[in-house]
């Protein structure tokens, strides 16, 4: 990178909507847009809009704040999960909850691109420990559990990085890998053999975002079928208020 570059990451990094975010892949998104688009201000722009679509869609950085009132106010977790697009599509969490905690019996879950998603597992009681690269999120989570003494902890990290992922009984994977295919391709894929746990939930939308029915379900089924990974087997499959379910199991021992 040169100069000018650095000067245009550092800008990005430290912007009002950008500042929240793992500053890794802030630069890991930076630098792919730089290798398409020699122009500066071209980079930057696409950046910013792949930094959009991968975390801001979901959260943003107002919703952050109110976010934050909220939790002084001591609010009940539904008012939170409400904010951030995920968790608000998800109304019957409770049940889709109650019907996987009987078949895979986890002791401990582990929520990879978690957003608020762990504070609902909190609220069951369940250990969890998330991961996401939006540093607002992780933190929002942490504080809430916290107060409410819930065995919930989360951590900044940028799943697309090569460290090694932490194990759980049940790791969760929802509305996730197109999000990461979307990055890299084959990231998603990937992320779903290396992810070390008994069983995996994982999750993808069947509407888009303006509740169109355009084919999602059969499609991400069918991907996911292509890219099972070798030993795993489909335990429970289910859809749920726009969201298809999968439980797979991995039977290697
Ligand atoms: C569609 S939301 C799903 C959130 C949560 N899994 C749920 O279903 O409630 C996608 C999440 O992935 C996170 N994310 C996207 N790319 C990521 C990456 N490379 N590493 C870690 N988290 C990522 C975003 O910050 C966002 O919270």
């Amino acid at each position: 990178m040169n100069e000018k570059e650095r000067d245009a990451l550092l800008k990005l990094q430290n912007s009002r909507n950008h500042k929240a975010l793992c500053p890794k892949a802030v630069e890991r998104v930076f630098l792919q847009a730089l290798a398409r688009y020699p122009c500066l201000k071209e980079a930057d722009k696409a950046a910013r809009d792949q930094l959009h679509q991968i975390a801001g869609a979901f959260l943003r950085t107002g919703e952050v704040k109110r976010a934050r009132n909220l939790l002084d106010r001591g609010a009940p977790v539904e008012a939170l999960l409400a904010l951030h697009a995920s968790t608000r599509e998800r109304p019957g969490w409770r049940e889709i909850y109650g019907r996987i905690f009987e078949k895979a019996a986890p002791a401990h879950v582990v929520d990879l691109a978690c957003g608020l998603n762990p504070l609902c597992l909190g609220a069951l009681g369940m250990p969890c420990l998330g991961l996401d690269l939006y540093a607002g999120a992780v933190e929002l989570v942490n504080a809430y559990a916290a107060r409410a003494g819930w065995p919930v902890r989360c951590e900044v990290w940028d799943l697309l990085g090569d460290r090694e992922l932490p194990g759980g009984d049940l790791v969760l994977m929802m509305k996730l890998l197109p999000v990461l295919e979307r990055q890299q391709s084959g990231a998603g894929a990937h992320l779903l053999a290396r992810a070390k746990g008994r069983h995996k939930l994982v999750s993808f939308p069947t509407r888009t975002l303006g509740g169109r029915n355009v084919g999602m379900e059969a499609h991400y089924e069918n991907w996911l079928m292509d890219h099972l990974p070798e030993g795993h087997r489909v335990r429970d499959r289910f859809v749920q208020n726009s969201e298809l379910f999968c439980l797979l199991e991995d039977t290697n021992g």
